[in-house]
């Protein structure tokens, strides 16, 4: 196979093929069908959703020689030469590069001038955030009385960084990160005409770690498949991307449910000596409590959690073995610890803090099992010793259950905490004594 990079091979061409940013796509055909286009836009939004995408789709739709039109046909010349960035009249400018009061000079001095052949003279400029005060003056006279042909498409990662004044004579477009089915949706669709297999977590995995950005998806597919080649299973995702984090992750998360403080920090350190930010393992603790806590508590799960089939499957586990009364607490704990660090020059003694708490909530009994250990108790009281009555399996107390009722019960596990403090209010003794 022929090595490719995916992300510019697959650069969408029109409209219908961007992935998501539905309102960007919407707001844009309509005015271009109604002959409205603005003369300024400003497209925000991380890295890698569409923006220089839909930037170049817009400079086709105005100047495709069949249109404008709201599906430029991809093979005019005009089509082909945007596709290839070199077309004459659309101009893709580096912000970053071109930042000086000079090049903007320059820039609207050439915007006076009537296309050399298309419809519109596009200006595309990137990292627009860039531009220095000056530059900016400069460019806002332009924007007020534009000319007629030019269209300017701004673009920046850092819309804050852009002058208010510029701002309110664009209209701005804020583009989303891409939802994780529709990027794996976008994958699968790929990977099919590339003619590549996948196990269905492996591409879970890529499309989760690219947060959204479909750029970053397509980089860590081409990283993938130079490793992998054509068929390409979840065990390979992990070694190449390192979600071995994740998996330690899951270990922290066990030794919390089981209340093990040293083997939580021991977990912990061996992150941190690995390089994790504290911040970073705090957000990670989180969101895994987090998921959790919605495996517990929710029939639907699978969709609420950015989980695999595989780890929802151990989530789903390891939720079986902590109530969910005590995991909340625990969430709580955690999430108020987490709080603090951001604002802390102690942020991991926080850290380290609020999980030997969360390690500590004592498990929560339902009343309906505190029901059912007074009756067992009072069904002994009364009978002698009628052994582990209904719902007991713990071994018989005989006479010296009174007053220790904690050694017997429907589970010996943590059976001491289980009654105190929570229970003292119906100490089982009176009722019992009563009996
Ligand atoms: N919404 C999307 N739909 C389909 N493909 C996309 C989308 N967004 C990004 N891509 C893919 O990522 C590549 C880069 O996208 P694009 O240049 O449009 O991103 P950008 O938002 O301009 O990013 P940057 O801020 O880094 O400039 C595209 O060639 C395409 O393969
Ligand atoms: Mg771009
Ligand atoms: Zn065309």
């Amino acid at each position: 196979m022929t090595y490719v990079v995916l992300a510019r091979k697959w650069r969408p061409q029109t409209f219908d093929e961007v992935v998501g940013q539905e309102h960007v796509r919407q707001t844009l055909t309509n005015a271009i069908s109604l002959d409205r286009v603005h003369h300024a836009f400003l497209f925000t939004g991380a890295r890698g959703v569409g923006k220089t995408s839909i930037a170049r789709i817009l400079a086709k739709s105005l100047n495709c020689e069949s249109g404008p039109t709201i599906a430029p046909c991809g093979h005019c010349t005009a089509c082909k030469e945007i596709a290839a960035g070199t077309a004459m009249d659309v101009f893709e400018i580096d912000g970053a590069s071109n930042r000086g009061i000079n090049e903007i000079r320059e820039l609207r001095e050439s915007v006076r001038y009537r296309p050399s052949r298309d419809r519109y003279k596009v200006y595309i400029i990137d990292e627009v955030h860039m531009l220095t005060t000056e530059a900016f003056n400069a460019l806002l006279k332009t924007l007020e009385e534009p000319p007629e042909h030019v269209v300017f498409i701004f673009a920046t990662t850092e819309p804050e960084r852009v002058p208010v004044t510029i701002q309110s004579r664009c209209q701005r477009f804020d583009f989303k990160r891409v939802p994780l089915d529709q990027v794996c949706g976008h994958l699968r669709t790929i990977l099919a005409s590339e003619s590549i297999t996948i196990d269905d977590d492996a591409l879970f995995m890529i499309a989760r770690e690219s947060e959204g950005s479909v750029r970053d998806a397509l980089s860590l597919l081409d990283q993938v498949i130079a490793f992998a080649g054509t068929s390409i299973s979840a065990e390979q995702v992990t070694g190449i991307l390192g979600i071995s984090d994740r998996r330690a992750l899951f270990e922290i998360l066990e030794a919390l449910v089981q209340g093990d403080v040293s083997r939580t920090l021991e977990l912990c350190k061996g992150l941190f000596d690995y390089g994790i930010g504290t911040k970073e393992l705090a957000n990670q603790l989180l969101d895994a409590t987090r998921d959790l806590l919605v495996v517990k508590s929710c029939e639907n799960s699978r969709t609420l959690v950015d989980l695999t089939k595989s780890e929802w499957a151990r989530f789903h586990g390891l939720a079986q073995t902590v109530e969910g009364g005590r995991l909340e607490r625990m969430f709580g704990l955690l999430l108020d610890g987490c709080s603090e660090i951001a604002r802390s020059p102690f942020a991991k003694m926080l850290l380290e803090l609020a999980l030997i708490r969360a390690c500590q909530v004592p498990p929560v009994q339902s009343v309906h099992e505190i029901l059912e250990q007074l009756s067992t108790l009072e069904a002994r009281l009364a009978g002698g010793d009628a052994g582990g009555g209904s719902g007991g399996d713990g071994p018989g107390g005989g006479g010296r259950a009174r007053g220790t009722a904690t050694t017997d019960g429907p589970a010996s596990r943590n059976q001491t905490q289980l009654l105190s403090p929570a229970t003292t209010a119906t100490q089982p003794s009176n009722t019992a004594g009563s009996a």
